[in-house]
């Protein structure tokens, strides 16, 4: 439309030219509310003395949020694996200011979900059970999460915590003593596939 307009003056070029932005700003935007987040991603990075690394991404799908984790640096055996309440990896020490597992519907119950057992309940929203590395060190783990969503209105996961214990999440309470935190990431949004 403005692009067919003859731009006659020196004057008016210039103004079409903010026009054509203004209209391109506001479109964008309108675009951006539209489209629901389908896609999120958490790079893990290790705590001090750690060699923890990898990726998790979560997909929203009818069934719920899936979960798709590839892990490296961990030592051999299970690992407990959260969703914990804060994206706050500023302690890059001990990823303590990531807080404790995200529990938004007040359970205050701790449950060891995992692939077999995906709808354990009662279980904090953030229980993701365990990651188990092999003997060189690398795990996989595909997961479905049916009491969280990417970005709301139920329980949003994204701008979260993602953490990685130094041992196996046992299933007990309060938080299935699984220990320290050797590797920390933040949930965002990603490109959907
Ligand atoms: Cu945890
Ligand atoms: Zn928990």
């Amino acid at each position: 439309m403005l692009v067919n307009m003859r731009i006659p003056s020196p004057l008016s070029a210039p103004l079409a030219f903010c026009t054509l932005l203004l209209l391109g700003a506001s479109h964008g935007l309108a675009a951006a509310e539209a489209a629901p987040v389908t896609a999120a991603i958490a790079v893990i990075h290790p705590t001090t003395g750690n060699e923890t690394a990898g990726i998790v991404t979560f997909t929203a799908t009818d069934g719920g949020v899936k979960v798709i984790a590839d892990v490296t640096g961990l030592t051999p055996g299970k690992h407990g694996f959260h969703i914990h309440e804060f994206g706050d990896i500023s302690d890059s020490a001990k990823a303590m200011s990531t807080g404790g597992h995200y529990d938004p519907d007040g359970t205050h119950h701790h449950a060891m979900v995992d692939a077999d057992r995906p709808d354990a309940m009662p279980h904090h929203a953030g229980d993701m059970g365990n990651l188990v590395a092999d003997s060189a060190g690398k795990a996989h783990l595909e997961i479905m999460l049916r009491g969280v969503s990417l970005t709301g209105p139920a329980n949003p996961i994204v701008g979260r915590g993602v953490i990685i214990h130094a041992n196996s999440d046992d299933g007990g309470q309060p938080v299935g003593n699984a220990g320290g935190r050797v590797g920390q990431g933040v949930i965002g949004i990603a490109k959907a596939k």
